[in-house]
C-alpha cells in the first residue's frame, strides 16, 4: 500500500541554493537550513546546491506556503516559503510535499479516524480534503491540517474520531516519528535502521536513525 507514494521518488535531489535561496529572507533562510539538518539526521536524504541537475527546487518566497507532490517540473521547481511560513514544521511539510507526501486526512481510511464537515469548508478549498494516498493514519504528522482548517466561518472543519486528538492535529512543530518512518520506507534509508517496538497496551517505542522516540498514549 505505501508504496502508492514511489510514484513520486526523487532521484538525486538537489536544491538551488545558488540560484533560489537569496530571494527567500534571511530568516527564512535559516529555518530552510534547519528543516535541511532534520532531513539529514532523520531519514537518508540530504540536499545539496545545484550543480548542473535538470532537477531541482527552487525555494523562493512567493505568495504563500506551497509545493508541488513529488518531481514534476525540470528547470526548477517552485517551492514556496512566503510570508509566515518560515518555521521549521511548515518548511518540513513542504518539502515532504516535494519529496512525494500529501496531507495526512487525505487518506484513504481517514474516515475512521476524522470526520470532514463539508458544511464547514470554504467551497474553493473542498478539493484539499479529497481522499487520495495509501498509508497508516498518523494524527501527528505535520502534513495533517488543523481542526479548523479552511473553515468558513462556521466551526470545526477537521472532527478527529478519538477526541484526544482534537487539539494535537495541525501541529507544525516538526515532522513526527511517523512521517520519519515514512520517508525512510519510501526511500530506501536501509542504513538508517527503523524499529518499532510495543510495550503493552499503552506506549511504543521507534528508534529511528540515532532518535528514540517513546510514545505513551493515555
Ligand atoms: C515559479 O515562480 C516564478 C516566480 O518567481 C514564476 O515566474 C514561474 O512561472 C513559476 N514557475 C512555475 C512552473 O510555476
Amino acid at each position: 500500500m505505501r508504496l502508492e507514494r514511489c510514484f513520486f521518488l526523487l532521484l538525486n535531489l538537489a536544491v538551488s541554493s545558488a540560484v533560489s535561496l537569496p530571494t527567500v529572507n534571511l530568516n527564512a533562510k535559516g529555518v530552510i537550513m534547519r528543516a535541511f539538518d532534520q532531513f539529514r539526521v532523520k531519514s537518508c536524504i540530504d540536499f545539496k546546491p545545484r550543480d548542473s541537475e535538470d532537477f531541482y527546487l527552487n525555494i523562493q518566497k512567493l505568495n504563500g506556503c506551497f509545493s508541488y507532490i513529488g518531481q514534476r517540473i525540470a528547470n526548477g521547481q517552485n517551492l514556496s516559503i512566503g510570508a509566515r511560513c518560515d518555521t521549521l514544521g511548515i518548511v518540513e511539510h513542504e518539502i515532504l510535499h516535494a519529496l512525494g507526501f500529501f496531507h495526512e486526512q487525505s487518506r484513504y481510511d481517514r474516515d475512521d479516524y476524522v470526520q470532514i464537515v463539508s458544511a464547514n469548508i470554504l467551497p474553493v478549498n473542498i478539493h484539499f480534503f479529497i481522499i487520495s494516498t495509501f498509508s497508516p493514519y498518523d494524527y501527528m504528522s505535520v502534513m495533517h491540517y488543523r481542526k479548523n482548517a479552511f473553515t468558513n466561518g462556521n466551526g470545526l472543519t477537521i472532527i478527529t474520531i478519538d477526541p484526544k486528538f482534537q487539539d494535537v492535529i495541525g501541529q507544525r512543530l516538526e515532522m513526527s516519528p511517523y512521517d520519519a518512518k515514512e520517508l525512510n520506507l519510501l526511500y530506501s534509508c536501509s542504513e538508517c535502521l527503523q524499529t518499532v517496538e510495543q510495550y503493552g497496551e499503552n506506549v511504543e517505542i521507534i528508534k529511528i536513525c540515532m532518535f528514540t522516540f517513546v510514545l505513551v498514549q493515555r
